[in-house]
């Protein structure tokens, strides 16, 4: 689906009971390409996402001078280690819609002496970088034009990083990445004082690669600890399954009656399974973890989740779960419109830094849908309810460039039979290619304008 699209959703979706694959980890390809080109000999990455944002990221490191090529199901990523990228002078490096491609890549190439010219779409250009534009400064690195908070963006790398401890208090694994990936190229010990605990894929990849870093639980958090320039070397990694895109068609089978779904090898790191624990621990979902493992392939925890129709229970979703679950606002959202009670999310306010506002976004779709919904810059309480009534005038999405909104406007419709209009579909590609698709074998109607 790659030209503008419209889709159309009619009907409610009957009963299924089927066993799906879901695409491969959006946060794990993007950090295992990345990772590669610093290191030295060909790495082999298996399974890896071919979404937009992933072959953007491919884009972007090919324009740096790195040679990846696809052998069958393999990417074969030729590492030349660290600060081997190329800074091509009037070459622009385009990152599309993806902002863990622009913060991670950010911080590599603040310790790579270059100017880098750095942009993305029209949706990526409006997204703050100061996050990690103001750490990277203290470490060396100069950003031009000097107040400038947003791509496009030149970046001059530093040649004398300065080691140093930063504090990471917005729970924003990307932030962290693009921290590590600064200390790589960077002389000495450099800290990260992680206060909110994040996903944690980068620190996991960096062991698997020998990469000279340690984790220390503190009171507050972990202490992250770096020591930089030491050489990498290629790795094999095979990609598991998402469960941020899992969560979409979870949130479909437990919304609809008879329905069971079944999902095998998916990632179920402890710090991206938010969305599970809380259905299933406070709002009483059938949601089932079995043969949950370390996968040799990854390091990574993973295992199948089995989900069924469940009864559910409003939810009150704890501050401390929110970066666990952050992705999945938006389709928590759904579930707690289409769950009788009222359901409270607070520290919230990073929603409005996502590919679009979240809060706004969700609030207009359910607001639509006759449920009502109050929001403040941090917080949403949703009024549930489970017999919804059919509004008269159908639900209009025109999200540009907010996959996930997308996604969740599909399940409301579907698991309601709300008449349905979501506008520029395509950027479903970002994440979740075959999202629509699947869809279709859990025997959803639909149509594509
Ligand atoms: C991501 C981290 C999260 C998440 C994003 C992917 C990552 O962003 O929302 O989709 O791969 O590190 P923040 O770090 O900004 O919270």
């Amino acid at each position: 689906m790659k030209k503008k699209n419209s889709v159309l959703i009619n009907n409610k979706i009957k009963k299924f009971n089927k066993t799906i694959k879901i695409p491969s980890d959006k946060s794990c390809s993007i950090r295992a390409v990345i990772l590669a080109s610093q290191c030295i000999g060909i790495s082999n990455i298996k399974n890896l996402l071919e979404s937009e944002d992933v072959l953007n990221c491919i884009s972007a490191l090919r324009s740096l001078g790195v040679r990846i090529l696809k052998n069958k199901n393999v990417y074969k990523v030729h590492g030349n280690g660290l600060g081997s990228f190329i800074a091509k002078r009037k070459e622009k490096i385009f990152v599309g819609n993806s902002g863990t491609t622009a913060r991670l890549l950010t911080g590599l190439l603040a310790t790579q002496p270059g100017e880098f010219h750095l942009y993305g779409d029209s949706s990526m250009n409006k997204r703050d970088m100061s996050r990690v534009f103001e750490p990277l400064k203290k470490i060396g690195a100069f950003f031009y034009p000097v107040s400038k908070k947003t791509l496009p963006i030149r970046i001059l790398g530093t040649n004398m990083p300065l080691a140093q401890t930063h504090v990471e208090s917005l729970g924003s694994a990307q932030v962290k990445s693009s921290l590590l990936f600064s200390f790589l190229g960077t002389a000495g010990v450099s800290n990260i004082e992680e206060r909110e605990v994040s996903r944690n894929h980068t620190e996991i990849i960096l062991k698997k690669i020998s990469a000279d870093i340690k984790v220390k639980k503190v009171k507050k958090g972990n202490l992250i600890s770096l020591r930089g320039q030491k050489n990498m070397h290629a790795f094999n990694y095979t990609v598991s399954a998402d469960p941020s895109s899992a969560a979409f068609l979870i949130a479909l089978t437990l919304l609809t009656p008879g329905a069971k779904l079944t999902i095998h090898n998916c990632l179920c790191n402890k710090n991206r399974m938010g969305f599970y624990k809380i259905l299933k621990e406070k709002a009483g979902a059938n949601i089932k973890i079995k043969n949950l493992r370390k996968s040799s392939d990854n390091g990574e925890l993973v295992g199948s989740i089995v989900a069924e129709s469940s009864s559910l229970k409003a939810i009150n979703c704890p501050k401390e779960l929110i970066p666990s679950l952050i992705d999945e606002l938006p389709i928590l959202f759904t579930i707690a419109a289409l769950t009788k009670g009222v359901s409270k999310f607070n520290s919230i306010k990073d929603l409005k830094n996502k590919e679009s506002n979240r809060i706004l976004e969700s609030k207009k779709i359910l607001t639509q849908a006759g449920i009502k919904c109050k929001t403040t810059k941090d917080n949403m309480t949703i009024y549930g309810s489970n017999k919804i009534t059919i509004p008269n005038k159908p639900i209009l999405v025109q999200t540009k460039g907010d996959h996930r909104i997308c996604m969740s406007a599909v399940i409301l419709s579907l698991a309601t039979g709300i008449k349905t209009k979501i506008n520029n579909f395509e950027t479903v590609n970002t994440s979740f290619p075959n999202f629509i698709k699947l869809v279709k074998y859990l025997g959803g109607k639909f149509e594509i304008k």
